[in-house]
């Protein structure tokens, strides 16, 4: 094993604060301590504290989906790292493609989120991929590459082991469809070479790029069995804790 395998529960809008913890302490009862995978959950804002209190002891870690680029000032409606680090996040989601369509977000703007992430110790989920009119224009690649590079200028070789990259089909997002293995494995060995040749082949063997989109325990054992696919960034099977451990369990086999 050479990357640990990453299993990320991306709620979006889902869950109170009390709704969370209750989701929060069933995975916990059953997977809390597991240290063979890499578990992150990332409740919305308003339940990062009571899902962290929850976290408090165990191995699971606790991520946010979101933050903003400065430290502090006249940005309503914005969350700072240091108040994600203050509520003992250590995981921070950017440039989902839900934020990039809705909220239109730059690879620009996500570049600066990056780099204050890692300023402040937080590892940020870069999240890259193509809608379903890129794919079938034959630009799959070329927006990867575009996101990518776009979200990881100026990140030093020192930091670069501490992000993590999702590819995230927006056309599989949410849908049922789910990238085939060698859909996915094609883009996740894209991304691998592009890191090589960013950083050099020893760090991009260890950077961990997870597969999101319509991932559940049925189809999840063959995705990760992939070279290139080392976890997973889950929505919908996140918000139930029977699914969201049953792929856990499924990356644990797959390690
Ligand atoms: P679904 O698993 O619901 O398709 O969502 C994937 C996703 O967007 C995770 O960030």
């Amino acid at each position: 094993m050479i990357r640990k395998k990453v299993i990320a529960g991306n709620w979006k809008m889902n869950k109170t604060a009390g709704d969370g913890a209750i989701l929060a302490r069933d995975i916990v009862a059953e997977i809390g301590r597991v240290t063979s995978v890499d578990i992150v959950l990332c409740p919305p804002f308003t339940a990062l504290e009571s899902v962290g209190r929850v976290l408090e002891g165990q191995a699971i870690k606790l991520g946010a989906q979101n933050m903003h680029p400065e430290k502090n000032g006249a940005f309503t409606g914005e969350i700072s790292a240091e108040m994600l680090r203050t509520l003992y996040a250590t995981h921070v989601i950017l440039g989902h493609s839900e934020r990039r369509t809705y909220c239109g977000e730059t690879d620009a703007f996500i570049n600066r989120k990056v780099l204050a992430a890692l300023a402040n110790q937080l590892k940020p989920i870069v999240c890259v991929g193509e809608t379903l009119a890129e794919r079938e224009t034959g630009s799959t690649l070329a927006v990867v590459q575009r996101h990518v590079e776009g979200a990881l200028a100026g990140v030093t070789k020192q930091q670069i082991t501490t992000v993590i990259i999702a590819y995230e089909p927006v056309w599989a997002i949410g849908t049922g469809r789910v990238a085939t293995t060698a859909q996915a494995q094609e883009v996740h060995a894209f991304i691998r070479d592009l890191l090589t040749k960013l950083y050099g082949a020893p760090l991009a063997q260890k950077v961990r790029i997870l597969y999101g989109g319509s991932m559940k325990p049925g189809n999840a054992s063959e995705l990760l069995a992939e070279k290139d696919i080392d976890g997973g960034l889950i929505g919908g099977a996140s918000l139930e804790a029977r699914s969201f451990i049953d792929l856990v369990k499924a990356a644990d086999a797959a390690n």
